[in-house]
């Protein structure tokens, strides 16, 4: 017959497994169904001795210009920069069914982009460039905030994005 520590011990085994299991499908749902997209490869920005980070932000493609860009026949960039306490630009319009590429970065602080009813879901830090592409395949109005605490207006930081 088992001793109890023994039972115990398998108890605590399974337990043990199962938190890491657990862990692992955390990540994996963070990451495929939610396509939380942490800073990557997708580069940094760098200021020169002396250079402020917007003045480096403002001459490095594509966040010279920030906006809606075509692409293609039905793609679009949409470059937008975080800052204290708004997004640059603050209102953007997509036709439908735009498959767009998201590049975002903050000229000061931590700042987040986060469309709710999308999977776009961007940390906005400051030089690094986050990326992330999604389909717009309905007309609709989101809005578009900062989901990252960046200090007294970051409820204000909010913007808009329609899609007709
Ligand atoms: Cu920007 Cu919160």
């Amino acid at each position: 017959m088992e001793m109890l520590a023994e039972k115990l011990e398998k108890g605590y085994v399974w337990l043990s497994i199962l938190v890491l299991v657990a862990f692992f499908a955390a990540i994996i749902y963070a990451s495929v169904v939610l396509a939380v997209v942490v800073p990557g490869d997708s580069g940094q920005i760098v200021p020169k001795r002396g250079e402020t980070l917007f003045a480096a932000v403002s001459r490095t493609k594509p966040f010279d210009q920030p906006g809606v860009h075509q692409t293609g026949p039905n793609s679009y960039d949409v470059v937008v920069l975080g800052q204290a306490w708004m997004f640059n630009p603050a209102a953007i319009e997509l036709p439908v069914g735009a498959e767009v590429t998201f590049w975002g970065t903050s000229i000061d602080i931590d700042h987040g982009l986060y469309i709710p009813g999308t999977t776009v879901n961007i940390m906005l830090l400051p030089g690094q460039i986050g990326k992330q592409r999604y389909r717009f395949s309905r007309p609709g109005q989101y809005r578009i905030i900062c989901h990252e605490y960046c200090g007294m207006l970051h409820h204000q930081m909010t913007g808009t994005l329609t899609v007709k």
